[in-house]
This record gives structure tokens, C-alpha cells and sequence, in this order.
């Protein structure tokens, strides 16, 4: 999942340079709403009505995939949220529509429809908004004046969450609110009041409470001073949130979780979970199990440029469900591992390298992960 990591990085540094340039600059008036009957393909995009987020359809960095993105800017920018990755559309022949009885769907040829929503009985007083908040929203208009919400991309989060997007549960309708990137999970626990990291429903890391200065005891305080989070409980819902303290502030406040578990926030890393190896519990870590016998406190894995030697004593794991913290747990708890490197070009599957096979590194441009004692452990500075 590497070069996805580096793709996110240098997709939200380009998220927040826009953002600097073109906050104070007003945007013409683009099209923000599909009514019934209207469609959207893959060369026009809707867009907010200050344009600070469109919808559109894009292709992911896996180069297989197409899908529907809402990404910052018009055409090319950053991309905050997609629809199910796992649906793969024909880009040139793919169409979203609003139809007269409430169903919003993609459409492409040689593939089954992708229904978004479907009403349960046939109306046709809906609207089909992107927001400002980069919220994109399917609503009923009632006679009356009121409107309800009918689906809405923000309870689908993605693995970036922005203002206004809420981490939780709602209470009314039992919908969990849950970052997701890879195997690891970024939730609000209401009953500790605490944010957690999982992987695959193993809790590895938490936040502490919010402390009465409005900052969480493991997230440092030069990454978190910026954000003010809001945090509800009542009947309806337990969510968290958050937004700049400073109005002023002009880059849009994200915070994106990697698949590697690390949580990446507007001034740095928020926690990096990959530093959470099961016994250690600095930072927020949590402990699961023992030190492995030949390890040492303080040792952990560290990213290289080069490509090790390949020799007899190199492993293979060619199971596609390995991804790079799969890979990383194995090379860990087996003695004779001290390095691995990612074996598909999709980031999945491993290669074990002993210490014969890393110790001779040659120019190639290429990444592995060799295993470094470092004097004292560092969770949330180490990472890149
Ligand atoms: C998009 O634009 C291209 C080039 O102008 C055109 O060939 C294609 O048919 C258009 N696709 C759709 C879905 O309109
Ligand atoms: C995509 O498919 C995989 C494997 O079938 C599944 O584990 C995953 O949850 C799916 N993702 C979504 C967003 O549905
Ligand atoms: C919308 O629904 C109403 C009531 O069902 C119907 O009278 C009207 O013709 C419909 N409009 C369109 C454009 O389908
Ligand atoms: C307006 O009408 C809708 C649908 O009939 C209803 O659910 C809602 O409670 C009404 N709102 C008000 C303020 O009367
Ligand atoms: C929401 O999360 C809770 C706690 O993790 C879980 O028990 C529940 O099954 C989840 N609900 C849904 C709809 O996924
Ligand atoms: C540990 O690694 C060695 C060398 O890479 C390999 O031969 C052995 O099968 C591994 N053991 C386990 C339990 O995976
Ligand atoms: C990754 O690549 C392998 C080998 O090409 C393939 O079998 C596997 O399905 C791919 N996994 C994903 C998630 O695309
Ligand atoms: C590493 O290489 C040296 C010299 O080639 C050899 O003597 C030693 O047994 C090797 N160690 C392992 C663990 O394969």
C-alpha cells in the first residue's frame, strides 16, 4: 500500500496549496444540483456553489478502477471521497442520474447499474446537492416547506474526515460513522470519549481523554492546537468532529488515516499506529502481546531506498490478503526476519529478507523495511 501512501501525501500537499491560493478567490457559479431527470458523465463535474469541492468521475491510482469522486477544486483536484471502490465503472460510457421516482444511480456500459439509493416508494420532489461542506446529499422536498435527508456521502466515510463529517453512531437510525483505509479503522468510542484506531477489529492505538484544555492526552499538542473537535452525545447520535480554532485559517482541516494505520492531519502526523507493535504502550500504543524473544524494546522497522540483495535465505509470501502490516507482523515475530519488502506491485504480498539478503544495498530505486534498533522508541515522530 506504499505508493498509495505517497500518492495521498503528495495529493493532500497539493489539497492544501490550493486551498491557500484560491480560498479568497470567488468562483464562478457552476451547476451544484442534479434535479430529477438530470444526469452527470464523466467529462462535466458538479461542483459547490463557492466550488470549494466537485463531484466527478476519476480513476484511482490503481489504475484498474474508475469511480465517483468528490474531489477539491474542478478537474484534477484532490480527492476527499469516492464511491465503493470495489464497483469498478466504464469511465467513458459512465453516467450518474437522478430519476422522477427517487432512485440516484451509475450507469455504464456492459455493467450492472450501481444503485446509490432507491426510494422505497416512487417520488420525484428530490435534489441531488453537492455541498460546500463537500457533503453530497440526496433530498426530499416537501410541500410543506421542509426537507429530509434521503442518503448523503458523509455517512460513508471515506479515509479522509473534514468538518462537519462526523465520526460515531446514530443513534436514530444505528449507522455507524467509521474512517476506513485498508484494514485499519479511525471510530469515536462514546463511553470512553476516545478516539481508536483498529485493525481488523484489533484495537491498536487510542487518544486518552479529551483533557480539560480540549486536547487528547496521546495526540501531540503542536498537531492537535489547531483543531477545536465537537463532540455530541444525546439520543440521536454520539459523534465527534472537529474545526479550526482560528477563522482565519485558510487550509481546509482534513485528517487522512493511511493503510499503514497512520493518521495525517493538517500540521503533521496525529498518531502513527504502525509504531504500535503489540507490547509496547507509549503514545496511546496498545499492549496485546509480549516482546518476541529475539526483539528489543525499541526496535521497529524502518523504510529504505535501494533494493536488498535477493539470496536462498529470502521468503516468500505470495498470499494477496498480505498487505504491508500483515507483512510487517510476520517479519516481526519470525527471528530470522529483518527486513521485508512488498511482493505485487499493488502493495500486497511479501518478501522476508534475513540479514544476508539486506545488508548489500544497491542504487536501484526501489523500498524495503529493515528492522533498526533505535536507543529509544519514538511512536509518533518516526514514519516516513
Ligand atoms: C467526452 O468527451 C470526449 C471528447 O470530447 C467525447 O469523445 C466523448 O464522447 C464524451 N463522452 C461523453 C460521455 O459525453
Ligand atoms: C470490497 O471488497 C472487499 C473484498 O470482497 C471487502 O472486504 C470490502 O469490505 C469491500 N469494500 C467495500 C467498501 O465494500
Ligand atoms: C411528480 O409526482 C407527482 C405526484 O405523484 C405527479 O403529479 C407529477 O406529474 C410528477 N412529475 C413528474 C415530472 O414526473
Ligand atoms: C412536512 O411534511 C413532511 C412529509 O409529509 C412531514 O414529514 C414533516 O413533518 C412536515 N413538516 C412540518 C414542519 O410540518
Ligand atoms: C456499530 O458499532 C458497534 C460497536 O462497534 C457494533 O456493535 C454495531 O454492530 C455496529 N453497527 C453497524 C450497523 O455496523
Ligand atoms: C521464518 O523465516 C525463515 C527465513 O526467512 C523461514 O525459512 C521460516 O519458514 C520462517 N518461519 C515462519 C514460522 O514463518
Ligand atoms: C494484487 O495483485 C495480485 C497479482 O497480480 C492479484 O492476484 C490481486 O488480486 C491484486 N489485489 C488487489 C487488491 O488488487
Ligand atoms: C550468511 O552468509 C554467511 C556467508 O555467506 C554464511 O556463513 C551464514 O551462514 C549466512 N547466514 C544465514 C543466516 O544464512
Amino acid at each position: 500500500m506504499i505508493s498509495l501512501e505517497i500518492k495521498k501525501q503528495v495529493v493532500l500537499i497539493y489539497l492544501w496549496l490550493w486551498w491557500i491560493t484560491t480560498a479568497n478567490i470567488c468562483v464562478e457559479a457552476k451547476r451544484d444540483s442534479l434535479k430529477p431527470g438530470d444526469t452527470l458523465n464523466s467529462n462535466s463535474t458538479l461542483c459547490s456553489k463557492q466550488g470549494k469541492f466537485c463531484l466527478r468521475f476519476d480513476i484511482t491510482s490503481n489504475s484498474e478502477f474508475h469511480s465517483l469522486f468528490i474531489g477539491v477544486n474542478a478537474d484534477s483536484g484532490p480527492i476527499v471521497w469516492m464511491y465503493d471502490i470495489n464497483h469498478s465503472i466504464d469511465l467513458n460510457s459512465a453516467v450518474l442520474s437522478l430519476d422522477y421516482s427517487g432512485v440516484l444511480k451509475i450507469e455504464s456500459q456492459n455493467r450492472k447499474p450501481i444503485i446509490i439509493y432507491s426510494s422505497p416508494q416512487p417520488i420525484n420532489n428530490t435534489m441531488a446537492t453537492i455541498l460546500d461542506t463537500g457533503n453530497f446529499v440526496l433530498r426530499q422536498f416537501h410541500p410543506n416547506g421542509s426537507m429530509s435527508v434521503l442518503w448523503q456521502s458523509f455517512d460513508y466515510p471515506d479515509d479522509t474526515l473534514v468538518p462537519t463529517m462526523k465520526l460515531g453512531v446514530n443513534r436514530k437510525t444505528g449507522h455507524n460513522w467509521s474512517l476506513v483505509s485498508g484494514e485499519f479503522n479511525l471510530d469515536w468510542e462514546p463511553k470512553q470519549g476516545e478516539l481508536i484506531i483498529k485493525k481488523s477489529g484489533k484495537v491498536y492505538w487510542k487518544s486518552g481523554k479529551l483533557k480539560s484544555n480540549g486536547l487528547f492526552e496521546n495526540i501531540p499538542v503542536n498537531v492537535q492546537h489547531m483543531y477545536q473537535y465537537i463532540i455530541v452525545s444525546n439520543k440521536d447520535e454520539d459523534s465527534f468532529t472537529f474545526k479550526t480554532k482560528d477563522k482565519d485559517y485558510k487550509t481546509l482541516p482534513w485528517w487522512t488515516l493511511l493503510p499503514s494505520g497512520r493518521l495525517m492531519g493538517n500540521e503533521g502526523d496525529i498518531v502513527n499506529a504502525d509504531m504500535c507493535y503489540g507490547y509496547n504502550s507509549d503514545g496511546g500504543c496498545q499492549k496485546w502481546e509480549d516482546i518476541p524473544t529475539c526483539r528489543a524494546p525499541g526496535e521497529g522497522f524502518q523504510k529504505k531506498a535501494g533494493r536488498p540483495n535477493i539470496d536462498n535465505s529470502t521468503t516468500y509470501e505470495f498470499d494477496v490478503t498480505y498487505s504491508y502490516s500483515d507483512c510487517k507482523m510476520k517479519c516481526w515475530k519470525n527471528c530470522s526476519c529483518n527486513g521485508f519488502q512488498l511482493y505485487y506491485s499493488n502493495m500486497t504480498g511479501c518478501v522476508f529478507l534475513s540479514w544476508n539478503s539486506t545488508q548489500y544495498v544497491d542504487v536501484l530505486p526501489d523500498t524495503f523495511y529493515t528492522l533498526v534498533k533505535t536507543t529509544k522508541s519514538a511512536p509518533n515522530s518516526h514514519g516516513t
